[in-house]
């Protein structure tokens, strides 16, 4: 399993800063940062040799977008998907929310491309729009598959805030999502040399469309508004009766609300799971 280049996942977080600063403050659905953001991704995963494409959708008489990404190759019956949102609500550039799983996600892309993985499994990968609004972009995806397309996706996993300035580290509870995600669950969970703790994340993100149609989910979570306990602080270090992100949904998710330990951890177990899900052969150089 490749080492994600934190460097490199900064570098994106640093392009979607600057995006969000030179158009109007965020990158917010409707709002012209949004549209910035996805056209940035699409040339890097373009000149990266992905398949990508544009699936538009309306929400509050707003055009939304989602960006999909195929990697070429791969048997097409057995799709390993990831995703998680790109849009920022309109307070803010979202840097955390969802900065951190969007460039953490397209650094691990990009990595599949130099090193020319050519695993068993299809891999695709989605970056959602319109998930402040409530989930918009994601639903609008899974609703619009093709029920024999559905059932090609054997697994989505979901990263929406991995970089959290006083971060935990939860993986995604398989109790209660569709059978098949005890194995995500259990993949994510040893990524991780830093103890982590489950969590019930239920309808709050893009991998709940994914678990209505059947689909076994996962993700990794590093905290939003709720506190951090003493117990917590003393195994993950950080602040305890602290906000795991106090800029959570405010102004203040800029490039300074991000915990670079986190990030480069989270990225590299995206990294992990992939590379143990997709059939890769156990490893590459
Ligand atoms: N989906 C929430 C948001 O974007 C964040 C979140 C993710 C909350 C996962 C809980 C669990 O604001
Ligand atoms: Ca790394
Ligand atoms: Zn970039
Ligand atoms: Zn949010
Ligand atoms: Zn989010």
């Amino acid at each position: 399993v490749p080492d994600i280049s934190l460097a490199n996942v900064q570098a994106h977080l640093g392009d979607l800063q600057t995006i969000a600063t030179n158009n109007g403050g965020n990158r917010a659905h409707g709002r012209p940062g949004y549209l910035a953001s996805v056209n940035h991704l699409r040339a890097k995963l373009d000149a990266a040799g992905y398949t990508t494409s544009v699936q538009q959708f309306t929400s509050s008489g707003a055009t939304g977008y989602n960006l999909i990404a195929d990697w070429p190759g791969g048997d097409p019956n057995d799709v390993l998907m990831l995703g998680g949102h790109l849009d920022s609500v309109s307070a803010g550039p979202g840097i955390n929310d969802n900065g951190t799983g969007s460039a953490g996600l397209l650094e691990v892309a990009l990595t599949v491309s130099r090193q020319a993985l050519a695993p068993q499994k299809h891999i695709r990968f989605g970056w959602w729009g319109a998930e402040e609004l409530g989930l918009v972009g994601s639903t609008y995806y899974v609703n619009q598959l093709p029920t024999a397309e559905k059932s090609r996706i054997k697994a989505y996993l979901n990263f929406d805030m991995i970089g959290s300035p006083n971060p935990g580290y939860f993986v995604y509870s398989a109790s209660g999502q569709p059978t098949g995600s005890l194995a995500l669950q259990q993949t994510l969970q040893a990524a991780f040399t830093v103890p982590t703790e489950l969590t019930s994340v239920g309808g709050r993100s893009d991998h709940a469309a994914f678990a209505r149609a059947g689909i076994p989910v996962g993700g990794l979570f590093t905290g939003a508004e709720v506190v951090k306990t003493a117990a917590q602080a003393q195994k993950w270090g950080g602040s305890s009766g602290v906000a795991f992100d106090r800029c959570y949904h405010r102004s203040c998710d800029t490039l300074t609300n991000v915990d670079a330990t986190a990030l480069d951890r989270n990225s590299d177990a995206i990294a992990y799971a992939l590379w143990t899900l997709a059939g890769t052969g156990g490893g590459t150089p």
